[in-house]
């Protein structure tokens, strides 16, 4: 790659008054009461293993292990595997124990208005009562649960009575369709659906439980019992000797339990994540080292202080981002968090705002495609709010466009907080690269580098590391404890996936194009099947949507390589103008085809660019490039089932 786009920035902060600056280092105070110094990267570069050893000697063990890592059965870890723990004794029992009872665990704010406080006693009584009804239900320790909930108290503590009785969760997205669900289910064979009777969507009950109903109609399936929580009180189908209430069982269940250790590698979850094919992966994680590396990612990522910070993740229970960094990192860390039920939009576009002032929130956890809806709205908004609690903000998910990133921190975090721009995936379970907060001077738009104890590379297809400057492929060289074990049900397909590629090296193939900077700084541009090669140079999708974001009339932008004659593959945009954008039509698209060449190159020159309401995006928030490919190549409308809005799209595949 020919241009350095990325490193545009790096002519530092002397001259003109808008100048940004290229680096935002962190602030003398930050630095002062930072969980990790730099000293952090020497201890782990010491002794890898140790280091490991230390991190899990922050949990609780029943049992203490003798072997930190068995990689004998390589691909499949066994981390810590003699020892034996209790997750969510680790993540309740152990703080109530230690005096921290009365502490609020959670700040619940329920979508129509109405909140709940949770301490530690309580969670720790609700988890004991559904733990007690769980086994009077005859479950036993493997055993899979399907979790189909929205963010209610209860989601989570049901994942912890899962966890705490050696339940194998499988929580399933609430806005998946009956299809989406009975496919996971079959998969895991799981033995009860724990399910409410409806969700709150913008002010309105929509059903839920007759989701479940309709997943489990036809074929006979593995399920026994459907447990529903009463959440909006709409009318529900019903099967008698199925199906059973909450609040007439878990409800009047013992508040007492006693919490048995399992195995440091008792299957703790399966998550669905989607791959290359149809059939979404049921990806496997464990219990020792998965809480291990979760609470030191949140300790020392987010520079959580327990006791004094209010954190929130703003992500949903549905996707790993909730498992690691709702419930089981921030949890195990005795955090008080906001959980948050709603949309930001509902009932306005102040929600967040409005909560993080409530509830004087100082670690904010988000992607970037919000920010990028933030920044749509306008500053006004967030401008109106009293945000000055705040001290960090995290982003996650996908590249965070320098733009973005820079907006993110003057005017949400007041430019006064560190910006932790953390690369992860299903699949790796934790946080993998990412700043440390008091250490790293950050780069807009930068991961940074590999976390203490993470060892990361970037290579070409024969797997030479390249130099700094090249992109490349991002491949993680070493074990960490909080990765896969395995596809659920598909040993082969997990071969396949994630080692097959740099199978003689032992390595795992992320996904990911990459490269550090020549500052040595490390960029993910994205998914390699993102990344387009236009006459045998390779550009990333990431970096020209980034460089039409930076037009000031653009409020979001998506990028698609489309097939083309001559030079391989063609770049085709798709952009949102802003609220008060100057210009449109082909006065927009000159001047945005301008600003890509100047910004990159004129080879990432887009060859079309299209003026759009919205962009096609699932109900996780990722943009369906597919789909953008359809319109690209003038094809037919591949699948829109899984986005928040076919007709919106569709509207676009016709202008
Ligand atoms: C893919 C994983 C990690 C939890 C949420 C997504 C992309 C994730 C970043 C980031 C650039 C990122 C990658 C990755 N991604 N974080 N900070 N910068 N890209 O989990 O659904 O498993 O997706 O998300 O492409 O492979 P996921």
């Amino acid at each position: 790659m020919t241009s350095a786009t990325t490193d545009h920035d790096t002519t530092g902060q002397a001259g003109s008054a808008d100048a940004v600056p290229a680096t935002y280092p962190p602030e003398g105070a930050f630095i002062a009461t930072a969980n990790a110094g730099a000293a952090l990267y020497d201890r782990a570069e010491a002794d890898r293993l140790e280091f490991w050893a230390e991190q899990a000697g922050q949990l609780h063990w029943d049992q203490p292990w003798t072997q930190v890592l068995d990689w004998s059965d390589a691909p499949v870890a066994k981390w810590f595997a003699d020892g034996k723990l209790n997750v969510a004794y680790n993540c309740v029992d152990r703080h109530v124990l230690d005096g921290h009872g009365d502490q609020i665990a959670i700040h619940w704010e329920g979508e129509p208005g109405d909140s709940r406080d949770i301490t530690y006693n309580d969670l720790l009584a609700e988890v004991s009562r559904a733990a007690n009804y769980l086994t009077e239900l005859g479950l036993e320790a493997g055993d899979r649960v399907a979790i189909y909930m929205p963010m209610v108290p209860e989601a989570i503590v049901s994942m912890l009575a899962c966890a705490r009785l050696g339940l194998t969760h499988s929580v399933v997205f609430a806005g998946f369709s009956p299809t989406a669900l009975r496919q996971r289910v079959d998969d895991a064979s799981a033995r009860l659906i724990i399910t409410t009777d409806g969700q709150w969507r913008r002010g309105m009950a929509a059903p839920l439980k007759a989701a479940v109903d309709e997943a489990l109609g036809g074929e006979p399936s593995s399920v026994e019992h459907v447990l529903v929580v009463r959440r909006t009180n709409i009318d529900v189908p019903w099967t008698d000797g199925r199906d059973l209430w909450w609040h007439d069982t878990v409800t009047n269940a013992d508040a007492d339990h006693q919490a048995q250790a399992f195995d440091a590698e008792h299957p703790l979850f399966i998550l669905y994540t989607s791959g290359t094919t149809g059939k979404p992966k049921g990806i496997l994680h464990t219990s020792g080292g998965y809480l291990t590396q979760a609470a030191y990612t949140h300790h020392n990522v987010f520079d959580h202080k327990a006791g004094q910070d209010v954190y929130w993740c703003t992500a949903d229970i549905g996707w790993v981002t909730g498992h690691s960094y709702i419930v089981y990192g921030p949890l195990a860390n005795r955090a008080t968090q906001v959980v948050y039920e709603g949309t930001p939009n509902s009932p306005d576009e102040h929600r967040h705002f409005d909560i993080i002032e409530k509830y004087g929130v100082t670690i904010y956890y988000t992607a970037p495609t919000l920010v990028r809806t933030f920044m749509k709205w306008g500053r006004e908004i967030p401008d109106a709010h009293d945000l000055s609690t705040l001290r960090l903000l995290g982003s996650v998910g996908e590249p965070i466009n320098p733009e973005a990133w820079r907006w993110y921190r003057d005017v949400i975090g007041g430019n006064r907080t560190p910006i932790v721009d953390t690369w992860w995936q299903t699949e790796t379970g934790a946080i993998m690269i990412s700043p440390l907060p008091g250490v790293t001077a950050t780069k807009p738009g930068a991961a940074m580098a590999a976390l203490p104890g993470i060892s990361a590379k970037i290579v070409d297809d024969a797997g030479a590391e390249l130099d700094h400057g090249a992109s490349g492929l991002l491949v993680l060289d070493q074990p960490w404890p909080s990765m896969l074990r395995g596809i659920w049900g598909d040993m082969d397909r997990f071969r396949e996936t994630y080692w097959d590629r740099f199978a003689n090296d032992g390595w795992y193939f992320a996904g990911d194009g990459a490269k550090f900077d020549t500052d040595g700084a490390l960029w993910v541009l994205g998914r390699v099947d993102d990344v387009m090669n236009v006459s045998g140079h390779r550009i990333s999708t990431a970096e020209v949507e980034s460089a039409l974001v930076g037009h000031t009339d653009v409020a979001e932008a998506a990028v698609v390589g489309a097939t083309d004659a001559t030079t391989g593959q063609a770049i085709v945009a798709f952009v949102i103008r802003t609220a008060n954008a100057a210009h449109s039509g082909d006065t927009l698209t000159a001047e945005l085809i301008a600003a890509v060449s100047q910004e990159i190159s004129p080879i990432a020159r887009p060859r079309e660019i299209h003026i759009v309401p919205e962009l096609p995006k699932t109900r996780s928030g990722k943009i369906m490039r597919r789909l953008l490919r359809d319109v690209a190549e003038g094809r037919e409308l591949g699948d829109t089932s899984t986005l928040v809005d076919p007709q919106v799209f569709e509207a676009i595949a016709r202008g």
